[in-house]
């Protein structure tokens, strides 16, 4: 049996460290390790290729992923799916490890429905929204990024007695967001979940002013889509001189984190062992209260993730 491994969608720090332990561990199970270049794509151009350990030496350590990644649009027409499975069966790989998002695990499920293909699904994703895991590859690495940004923008902020509001990325969903709020003391932080009560952070805010504060840090998530009105507002209300700082890509980058280095052994070792258990897959591994899940694909793809009570409770404390 041969097994490849595909990186689809965006791409997650973590990502490597898989690639490489998804090399190492089916040559020591006696299994044929293959690259699917360049995601769903790539699938389609025949852009498939064998693996060795040469391949994977020395990525251990760098973000990105060295086999690419991609959106496809062209996966939704049957008839590049067909091209697909082609390109698979005259290899004779009959599993696909897939490390992306929710769009990724949805497009697979499609594959796995029309055609013999096994898959097993890694949440990888900065944004930490897939349904059935409360972590996806990439997250630690992303909120150390912003945690990091947001520090130094604290310095500046302090020292010019101004207000800055900082876009964080995440789509949809404020888990980012709103982690990062708290784990760098934002005083406002504004996600697609929750309505802020911006009448009470003024005068909350507008009473510390008063008692000295001479700056104010707002989070604000982009699917909240009101970056520049929050600068506004908070000119207009605060009385303070304020900038926007839009983190961007470059939270999408960086050497992944120990934590991340390992999950992403542990995430890899687990989708192998399904498969070559052989009785289950179209699964996805999922990690909640600090065990590993096999999820049935129906109860992650298209399903709504939900950013933890915990989480959204702690943020009634931030300010
Ligand atoms: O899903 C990861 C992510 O970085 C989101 O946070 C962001 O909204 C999106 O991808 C950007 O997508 P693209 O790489 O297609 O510009």
């Amino acid at each position: 049996m041969s097994i490849a491994i595909m990186c689809s969608g965006g791409d997650a720090p973590g990502m490597n460290p898989a690639v490489k332990k998804f090399v190492d561990y089916a040559n020591f199970n006696g299994k044929t390790p293959y690259f699917i270049y360049n995601g769903l794509e790539g699938l389609i151009n025949d852009d498939i290729k064998k693996a060795s350990h040469k391949d994977v030496s020395g990525i251990l350590h760098k973000g990105g992923s060295i086999i690419g990644s991609s959106r496809s649009k062209r996966w939704y027409e049957k008839k590049y799916r067909q091209i697909a499975y082609e390109n698979m069966k005259k290899r004779a790989i009959e599993s696909i490890i897939v490390l992306g998002g929710d769009g990724s695990f949805r497009a697979m499920d499609i594959f796995c429905r029309e055609f013999d293909v096994r898959f097993v699904g890694i949440p990888a994703t900065i944004d930490n929204d897939i349904a059935g895991t409360e972590y996806c590859l990439g997250v630690d690495t992303a909120l150390n990024v912003i945690r990091d940004a947001s520090d130094k923008i604290r310095d500046t902020a302090s020292t010019f007695k101004r207000g800055f509001v900082i876009e964080t990325m995440g789509r949809e969903c404020g888990y980012l967001c709103a982690t990062s709020a708290i784990a760098c003391g934002a005083e406002l932080c504004m996600i697609p979940e929750v309505a802020l009560d911006l009448n009470l952070a003024k005068k909350i805010l507008l009473e510390e002013i008063k008692n000295g504060r001479n700056y104010v840090l707002c989070f604000i998530a982009e699917g909240v889509n009101k970056t520049d009105c929050m600068v506004e507002w908070m000119e207009k209300n605060l009385g303070l001189e304020t900038r926007k700082s839009v983190l961007g890509y470059i939270q999408r980058g960086g050497n992944p984190t120990v934590f991340e280095r390992l999950m992403a052994f542990e995430f890899v070792v687990r989708a192998v062992d399904i498969l070559l258990r052989s009785e289950k897959s179209n699964v996805v591994i999922g990690y909640k209260e600090g065990k590993f899940l096999e999820l049935d694909i129906e109860d992650v793809a298209g399903k709504k993730y939900h950013i933890s009570r915990h989480i959204l409770d702690m943020l009634n404390y931030i300010g």
